[in-house]
């Protein structure tokens, strides 16, 4: 099966007999898609449940001053519908979510559609009796509970639009979300067991709160309980108020266009982003892509090991797989608790047909050896997936060999929280996979290889960056509140595409390789980070002066954070401050944010008009110091001197 000239190989003939989308399908469908995209996505866009059907599919425009993206405009429906009421005929007794608890000794949990309506619509209930109304803000700071899923179907289903915050992210980063989007309320739990440790998931909300307007109320989910503080007036028992709420909620009918959630993101400049999605266009695409891309079929069990604070898990753990009816699967824990055999222990006991997990979490579990996954029954798997990042081909080998035993395409999908689905991605009984390479693009989408400089649009064999030349529908819409940021961040680049921030090569077959990102976006174990943003937190400390932050290849994350520090006048460094910058800056942002590096920098390299030369300083970091290119229009040459003599990451 392996074309070893090409490191290419065809999907098995039980693969495509079984596949929704085989080779010659996706070379219709696909010119079709682009070709007449009306036709297509209009087809397409029926498959979902309309109060009010749509008349136009696409109007979309990305031309920069004007960008405006819209898909099946006059179309009205209702999110949480179309993820739980059109299934109630059919599947009532079908699990939807399988919940799968940090510690193996407490049981798992099997809720039904029926169970799933239930509980969406008293959660909904409970936000309409807290005054929630049609188009206020919802911020969610949950683990990974069914209460997550039930609290993001609830908003979908008043209207409200919900914007999850990942719940490692500090109660600093926490507030500014609550604040950028003026949140009515913030849903929380107690505490959130992980790998056998607790966050105190509502103390960071009280925290963060400090810093919100007092009219911010707090739904709490009492999970573990354990002892809380409470402000009272201030602070709701979520599953008190849920008990004795009315299990029916009458759904709100919503414009296609309406948002349906924010997610913020991280930028190479400035504050995080957030990201606006659509009801209808993102749903179609999350749906879409989920049953294609895995070849979801009835009775599959999915699992996708993402966290619901990243778009990955609001994609493909709740709306696509709920939106195609599907048993998705939750968990709660770690990968490496109790023991580096979770995953696969998971994988056997609820017979996992469909596994999509990150290069991250490969290579770590990798490096805890092949017995691990060779202790359990791994028959069940079907499809593999990866997400995040690039995979080296390595973790792509050992993936193939140790989980999918050779036998489990490996869907590797390229795409980004403002892409809201799959961008480029095998379809697994259509497409021949190399190692590395994500393949080709989805359904309607164009991915163009431009020259990084002129943004001439390469043909052919090539390496540039990646735009996108033509909308989809999952595609975001604007930035919450600042549309201005929008089309600058993505449409004022290259004129008339959306630019993604990322190289990319495309192969002599028409293969797209990323390489990476080209801006000043980190990419720390498949998340996003801004350098901008672990500079800022640097600052905010009493003893920096000034800070720069470049990323640094790294085994297991990809890539790690490292940090250059100026202290202010006077201020001696030390092994003391040195942990005291790094423990300021997990708790400015997170512990994803953790720098693996800092090192003391009396002078940073700038040009003679200040700017800093990152360049330098990522090589530097690399420990690749004999290549750093021209220096001359350095201010001062000698600083990098002194940097090199200090640096930390020596090989
Ligand atoms: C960035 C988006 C949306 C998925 C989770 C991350 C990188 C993502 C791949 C892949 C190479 C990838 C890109 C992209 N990326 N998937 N399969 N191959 N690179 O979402 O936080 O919005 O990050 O992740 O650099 O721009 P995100």
């Amino acid at each position: 099966m392996l074309d070893q000239a090409r490191g290419c190989r065809a999907p098995a003939a039980d693969v495509v007999a079984h596949a929704h989308v085989n080779a010659a399908d996706y070379d219709r469908m696909y010119a079709e898609s682009i070709a007449d995209p009306d036709a297509f996505w209009g087809r397409e866009g029926r498959t979902l449940d309309w109060v009010t059907p749509f008349s136009r599919v696409k109007n979309t425009d990305m031309t920069l001053g004007q960008v405006s993206i819209r898909w099946f405009e006059d179309g009205v429906l209702n999110a949480s519908v179309n993820c739980i009421d059109r299934h109630l005929p059919t599947r009532a007794d079908q699990t939807a979510i399988i919940w799968e608890p940090d510690d193996p000794a407490d049981p798992a949990q099997h809720i039904t559609y029926a169970q799933l309506s239930e509980n969406v619509n008293r959660f909904a209930n409970v936000l309409l009796s807290q005054g929630v109304m049609r188009g206020d803000r919802v911020v969610i700071y949950l683990p990974m509970i069914p209460e997550a899923a039930y609290a993001m179907l609830a908003c979908a289903r008043i209207g409200a639009i919900h914007s999850v915050v990942f719940a490692g992210f500090s109660p600093d980063s926490l507030a500014n979300r609550i604040n950028d989007c003026q949140a009515k309320l913030v849903i929380t739990a107690d505490t959130a067991p992980r790998g056998g440790r607790r966050t105190p998931l509502k103390s960071n909300a009280d925290a963060a709160l400090l810093r919100c307007s007092e009219k911010v109320r707090c739904l709490v989910v009492k999970h573990t309980g354990d002892q809380i503080s409470w402000i009272e007036g201030r602070d709701v028992d979520v599953k008190a108020l849920m008990r004795t709420a009315a299990p029916d909620c009458p759904p709100r009918p919503m414009g296609a266009e309406d948002p349906l959630f924010i997610l913020y993101t991280s930028g190479s400049t400035g504050r995080p982003k957030g990201v606006v999605h659509s009801t209808a266009g993102y749903l179609l695409y999350a749906a879409m892509t989920h049953r294609l891309v895995f070849d979801y079929h009835e009775g599959d069990v999915y699992w996708c090991t993402a966290d619901v604070g990243w778009v990955t898990g609001h994609s493909y753990i709740v709306y696509g797989p709920l939106a195609n009816g599907g048993t998705t699967l939750m968990f709660e824990g770690t990968p490496n608790f109790p023991d580096a055999g979770r995953f696969w222990e998971v994988v056997a006991k609820h017979r996992v047909t469909q596994f999509y997990t990150a290069p991250t979490a490969i290579r770590a579990l990798m490096g805890q050896g092949e017995e691990w996954p060779a202790r359990h029954d791994l028959s069940s798997l079907r499809i593999l997936g990866s997400v995040g990042e690039p995979i080296n081909p390595e973790a792509w080998n050992w993936f193939d060999r140790h989980v999918g035993h050779g036998r489990c395409p490996i869907v590797d999908t390229f795409w980004q929280t403002e892409t809201g689905g799959h961008m480029i991605t095998p379809l697994p009984g259509a497409i021949p996979t190399k190692p590395g390479s994500a393949t080709k693009p989805f359904f309607g989408v164009r991915p163009a290889v431009l020259d990084p400089t002129t943004g001439a649009e390469l043909t052919g064999e090539a390496e540039g960056v990646l735009a996108i030349a033509d909308s989809w529908p999952g595609q975001m819409r604007t930035l919450w509140g600042d549309h201005e940021r929008f089309e600058e961040a993505y449409f004022s680049q290259y004129p008339g595409t959306y630019f993604t921030g990322d190289g990319c090569r495309r192969d002599a077959d028409g293969y797209y390789w990323i390489t990476g990102r080209v801006d000043d976006v980190l990419n720390i174990s498949g998340h996003r980070m801004g350098t901008a943003e672990i500079e800022s937190a640097l600052v905010a400390h009493r003893d920096v002066a000034e800070a720069a932050v470049v990323g640094v290849p790294h085994d297991i994350k990809g890539q790690g954070i490292y940090a250059y520090v100026t202290l202010m006048n006077g201020v001696e460094p030390g092994e003391d401050l040195r942990a005291d910058l790094v423990k300021w800056v997990r708790a400015e942002i997170g512990p994803i944010a953790t720098p693996d590096f800092l090192q003391w920098a009396p002078g940073l390299p700038k040009t003679r008009s200040g700017k800093i030369m990152r360049r330098i300083l990522r090589k530097i970091a690399e420990d690749d110091f004999g290549s750093l290119g021209d220096t001359s229009t350095l201010a001062d040459p000698a600083v990098v001197d002194d940097l090199i003599a200090n640096r930390q990451n020596r090989g």
